[in-house]
């Protein structure tokens, strides 16, 4: 009798939480004339931040100063210092002089110590400038001949990945933080001269000759690569953000001369995008909350690597707590918040086994729940697809819109198509090959069958580090 009763209680709780997640996946779905909507939000949001400085409460729209992209002819050794997720990483990249030749690349990367993401900007500098340091302490004898012969200073880019107003391409103003980071006395100063200090205080001479968003960084290294028809940069890792290129007569708010290029990258930082179209959640708001900077960054906070598992956590903590999912108790674990990381979120999508067995382990591993049934493992499968693919088809209205801000949409006339290419870095594109996939569609529904422009989502590995070592050539002091 006990026995049966309890098998009773299992599938009535089991019926609840498939309920609540069917419920879910409703709220949080994202059809084509959804996406449709939020694309034309983002335009319209474009056109206003385009328009004059604030002229957008979302979208920054801040003009990079970068007028040309690299042509491929950048020679020579570079570093390049890449600031903005959660690791932290120098590179030493020597560029061949020709279209993508990259003669050789190393690099190191640490993590951050989180003390320091929320501490003091001399700190945090020391941090960065000491590993830099000591990272060209450690060139080959022939590099450290090579700069004494030729009496040049090393030179780096700097990637950095947080709203910068620049001043020029080797300058700019930190707006705020976000992804966690939060050094508010850095905060309104030039981040250049921050750096630059922290470098002589390191007793090491280090020019930075560049700095360069994540996503302009990427959009370089893309042109460098791939091809001149690269015309948009986009992260989708810890946050996510995109660049492309506009024309510069588009900028209503720049009051500086016209580059000759007659072109100008803007960084979007469409992280901070908001819409009533976006379909949010009771997770979306909790995890908004809880954050360092409540109210800003919701796309960013839907749609990025930093906040996925924490979204899913809490679904499924609502699910244990009102529909019993696991059983009557609800696991400690599961209520612990940021226990859930987005590599789980991944590894449990992509599970395709009969049994779900990597979604049990990570279960026990993360949540220490002992035993599940295949039940509830779906349902937990099931939760992490409706997050991925909402993730991935926002994402992808997010391109669709800036494309067709630059009149890349549109059907095509005699059937013949014309191509872009997309540059993508960030750990969440690069391994979440399910979110990756829901994007690719997405982006393809969007664009329509007879579209005139055939759109390629290309990973540029390690984007942002090379593009500001590239940019560091073309913008060297030395030319
Ligand atoms: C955040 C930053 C932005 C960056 C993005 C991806 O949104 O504000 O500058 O490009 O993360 O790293």
């Amino acid at each position: 009798k006990t026995v049966s009763m309890s098998v009773q209680k299992t599938s009535k709780t089991v019926q609840q939480a498939e309920k609540m997640s069917q419920e879910f996946r409703q709220s949080s779905s994202t059809p084509l004339p959804l996406l449709h909507q939020v694309a034309d939000a983002l335009v319209q949001e474009m056109y206003a931040g385009l328009a004059s400085e604030g002229g957008s409460d979302q979208l920054k729209m801040l003009p990079t100063y970068v007028e040309n992209l690299p042509s491929g002819s950048e020679k020579g050794l570079f570093y390049a210092v890449d600031l903005g997720g959660t690791n932290f990483r120098v590179l030493r990249v020597e560029l061949g002089g020709k279209t993508g030749q990259i003669l050789s690349q190393e690099f190191k990367e640490v993590v951050i110590p989180p003390e320091l993401m929320v501490g003091t900007g001399k700190d945090l500098f020391d941090f960065i400038a000491g590993t830099l340091a000591s990272f060209v302490d450690t060139e080959d004898e022939s590099i450290k001949a090579h700069f004494v012969q030729s009496g040049k200073t090393r030179e780096s880019g700097f990637a950095f990945s947080f709203p910068v107003r620049q001043t020029s391409v080797k300058s700019g103003i930190v707006i705020h933080w976000t992804k966690g980071f939060k050094v508010d006395d850095a905060v309104g100063k030039d981040i250049v001269k921050q750096f630059q200090d922290a470098i002589s205080r390191s007793n090491h001479q280090i020019m930075i000759s560049a700095l360069v968003n994540d996503t302009v960084g990427t959009l370089a290294g893309g042109r460098f690569n791939f091809d001149e028809e690269t015309m948009i940069g986009c992260i989708i890792g810890t946050g996510t953000n995109a660049c492309y290129v506009e024309r510069a007569d588009a900028v209503h708010k720049w009051d500086e001369p016209l580059p000759k290029s007659g072109e100008m990258v803007i960084n979007m930082e469409w992280g901070n995008f908001r819409s009533p179209y976006l379909p949010r959640t009771f997770a979306d708001e909790t995890v908004d909350k809880d954050s360092v900077n409540p109210g800003d960054q919701w796309f960013e906070k839907m749609i990025s690597g930093m906040y996925l598992g924490e979204i899913v956590r809490l679904v499924l903590a609502r699910m244990a707590k009102e529909a019993e999912l696991f059983g009557g108790n609800v696991p400690v674990k599961l209520l612990e918040r940021l226990t859930l990381g987005t590599p789980h979120v991944s590894k449990i999508h992509l599970d395709n086994s009969p049994d779900l067995d990597v979604v049990a382990k990570v279960l026990k591993d993360v949540f220490e729940i002992e035993t599940t049934t295949l039940e509830e493992r779906k349902i937990v499968h099931e939760v992490c697809d409706i997050m991925g693919e909402r993730g991935g088809r926002l994402a992808a209205a997010g391109l669709y819109g800036i494309l067709k801000k630059i009149g890349r949409t549109g059907k095509s006339r005699n059937g013949s198509k014309k191509k872009t290419v997309i540059a993508m870095d960030g750990g969440l594109f690069e391994h979440h090959v399910r979110y990756r996939s829901y994007m690719e569609e997405a982006l393809q529904e969007l664009m329509g069958s007879d579209a005139a422009y055939e759109v390629a989502l290309r990973l540029q590995n390690d984007g942002s580090g090379i593009g500001a070592a590239l940019l560091a050539a073309s913008h060297s002091h030395f030319k």
